[in-house]
């Protein structure tokens, strides 16, 4: 019976066994997987929009060149994350079409307005930096499929970490005016990136489950933490201050303590209120209604391959 398919499948996951398209699996690992997959790939994709207007305004041919290499993988990553998703039964159309209808939910850190380039450099640095601490643990989540495609996703995360730091030192090696830039985007920034892991603990009623099931290796908490860890140093060593005045390193715990979150604004931009969310879906859509040609004709392609290979 039920019990024992779930005893059965929690062994499995307890022996570290990877999870693959066929097996048998609670219905509510697959929906939770669909969730979490679908909303991750549709976040790879609107998170180029903020990214996306700052290509031809670039300040070097250098710095166009990594952008356009970075959005170029992002788009990757999306549809990379889509295809894991099919594999548990759910269409591509389906889930762009929850994106395009503003059902889904995508990461809310990209409904936040990029006012100039000192906001990609931040983005890369930090925005990546906070998904990398998510997506490595994801490389060794028990769903094969998501923990393969973190694996690639992961290798050019880490570029886009390190161009976006390396554009921060050059502002921070700048002018007075190029480090207020910076310090300026870090200040706009740095709280919607302290959102990006999601709610704290107790109030996020996907951990009990993700953790169970190996898809959650660390909680969120967990990972605003080794974020916080790892940015401070990097932060402090070109002269950018962190604008939490509570940012505090507890001697005991080992751990930084920090301000409290505004999760007022978390909840009203994850519902659709945040200063971009309206541009983004409006941009995603018109996106999909110029691109549709483009469908149309892969697919009469297809058919066309597909009815040559049957004769
Ligand atoms: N933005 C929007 N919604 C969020 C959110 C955020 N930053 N954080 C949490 N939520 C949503 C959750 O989706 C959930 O709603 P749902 O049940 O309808 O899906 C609700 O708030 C409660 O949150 P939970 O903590 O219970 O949800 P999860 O256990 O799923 O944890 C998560 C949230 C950590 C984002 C997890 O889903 C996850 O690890 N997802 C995969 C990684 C991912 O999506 N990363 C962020 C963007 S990818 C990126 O940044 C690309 C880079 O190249 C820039």
């Amino acid at each position: 019976g039920e019990q024992d398919l779930l005893d059965r499948f929690q062994a499995r996951i307890d022996a570290g066994e990877k999870i693959e398209p066929n097996d048998e699996m609670p219905e509510a690992y697959r929906k939770t997987l669909i969730r979490q997959m679908s909303q991750h790939a549709h976040s790879e994709i609107v998170g180029v929009y903020p990214e996306a207007n700052w290509v031809t305004r670039a300040p070097t041919l250098r710095r166009k060149l990594q952008a356009m290499a970075k959005i170029q993988d992002e788009f990757g990553h999306g549809l990379y994350i889509y295809s894991a998703a099919e594999t548990l039964g759910v269409s591509r159309e389906e889930m762009v079409g929850q994106l395009l209808s503003g059902k889904a939910k995508y990461s809310s850190v990209f409904n936040y307005p990029t006012l100039n380039w000192a906001d990609l450099a931040v983005i890369g640095w930090l925005g990546d930096g906070a998904a990398i601490m998510n997506q490595i643990p994801l490389c060794r989540c028990s769903y094969g499929p998501y923990a393969r495609a973190m694996v690639l996703v992961c290798k050019e995360e880490s570029f886009h970490q390190r161009q976006g730091y390396e554009a921060m030192v050059a502002l921070m090696n700048g002018s007075p005016e190029q480090k207020a830039m910076g310090q300026d985007a870090v200040n706009r920034w740095w709280w919607p990136i302290m959102m990006m892991f999601g709610p704290h603990d107790a109030d996020s009623p996907n951990t009990e489950t993700g953790v169970k099931w190996k898809i959650k290796n660390f909680t969120n908490d967990e990972l605003r933490q080794k974020f916080i860890k790892a940015t401070v140093p990097q932060a402090k060593l070109i002269g950018i201050e962190i604008p939490d005045p509570d940012l505090r390193f507890n001697e005991e715990t080992g751990d930084w303590e920090h301000g409290e979150i505004d999760w007022d604004e978390f909840w009203s931009v994850v519902k659709g209120q945040g200063p971009c969310n309206h541009d983004r879906i409006t941009a995603r859509r018109k996106a999909h209604a110029e691109g549709a040609w483009v469908l149309e004709a892969a697919q009469a392609y297809a058919a066309k391959q597909a009815a040559r290979n049957a004769a």
